[in-house]
C-alpha cells in the first residue's frame, strides 16, 4: 500500500510538472535576430533566471541561477546552480562560453556555449535582448529532424525578482509577442535563503501526505 501511494504520488508531481519541452513540428526559425552590438563584459556577473521553457535537463529545478566570468583566455566560464524543490537536491553545472561570431564588424549577442568540456560548436545562446543591469532575454534552437526542433527560452533579471521598470517590461513583452509561445513558458521560483527553507518545509509536507496516505 505505501508503495502504491508514494508511486501515485510521485507520478502527480512528475505529470503534474512535466512538460513534453518546447519542440516545435517546424524548422527553426530563421527570422530571429539576436543583439547588435553585444558587449560581454557588459554581460558578466549573476543572473537569476525568471521564466523558461521547460527542458529536461532542469525539470522541476528552481532558483536556477546563471554566473558568467571572464577567463585568462577571454573565454566565459559558466557557472549554473539549480535547486530541486522536491527532494532538495542540489545541481551545478559548469561551462565555457565564447562569441560565436568573434570577427563579425557587428559583433551579434550570440554564443556557443557548451558543458563538461564539451567542444563550442554550436551557436546556441543568443542573447535577443539585454539591458545588462536588469534584464537579458535569450533564445536557442536546434533541428531534431527534418520539421522539428527544440528550442529553448530564457528570461533573466539581474535581481531575484522581476523588474517593474515599465521600458524594460515592454521590451521583454516585444520579443516575447515575436518569438514565443507562451504556452509553454514556466515561471522559475526564484529563492533566496528563506525560500530554500520554506522548500524543505513543502518537502516535509508531502511526506507528512505520503505517510499519512500509507496509514489509510
Ligand atoms: C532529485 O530529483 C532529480 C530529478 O527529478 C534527480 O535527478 C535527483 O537524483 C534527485 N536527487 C535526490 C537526492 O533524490
Ligand atoms: C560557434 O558555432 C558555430 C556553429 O553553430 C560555428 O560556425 C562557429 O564557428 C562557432 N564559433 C566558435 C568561436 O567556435
Ligand atoms: C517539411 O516541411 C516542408 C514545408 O512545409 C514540406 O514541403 C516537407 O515535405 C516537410 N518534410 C517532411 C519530412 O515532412
Amino acid at each position: 500500500m505505501r508503495n502504491q501511494v508514494t508511486f501515485l504520488l510521485s507520478l502527480a508531481l512528475v505529470v503534474g510538472l512535466a512538460s513534453a519541452g518546447a519542440v516545435f513540428e517546424r524548422a527553426c526559425p530563421t527570422d530571429v535576430e539576436a543583439k547588435q552590438y553585444f558587449s560581454v563584459d557588459a554581460y558578466l556577473g549573476k543572473w537569476y533566471e525568471m521564466q523558461r521553457y521547460e527542458s529536461e535537463f532542469e525539470l522541476n529545478y528552481d532558483c536556477v541561477q546563471v554566473r558568467y566570468e571572464l577567463n585568462d583566455d577571454q573565454s566565459v566560464s559558466v557557472s549554473n546552480s539549480a535547486f530541486n524543490l522536491f527532494n532538495g537536491s542540489t545541481i551545478n553545472a559548469l561551462g565555457r562560453a565564447v562569441l560565436s561570431f568573434p570577427d563579425e564588424e557587428v559583433i551579434q549577442g550570440k554564443l556557443n556555449v557548451s558543458f563538461f568540456g564539451a567542444p563550442n560548436d554550436r551557436s546556441n545562446y543568443w542573447v535577443l535582448d539585454t539591458d545588462y543591469q536588469t534584464y537579458s532575454v535569450v533564445w536557442s534552437c536546434e533541428e531534431l529532424e527534418e520539421n522539428l526542433s527544440e528550442e529553448s527560452f530564457w528570461v533573466l533579471s539581474r535581481t531575484p525578482t522581476m523588474t517593474t521598470d515599465r521600458d524594460a517590461l515592454f521590451r521583454i513583452h516585444n520579443i516575447m509577442r515575436r518569438y514565443i509561445d507562451r504556452s509553454q513558458l514556466r515561471f522559475t521560483r526564484q529563492l533566496d535563503e528563506q525560500y530554500v527553507a520554506s522548500g524543505k518545509v513543502w518537502m516535509q509536507v508531502m511526506e507528512a501526505l505520503t505517510v499519512f496516505f500509507s496509514s489509510l
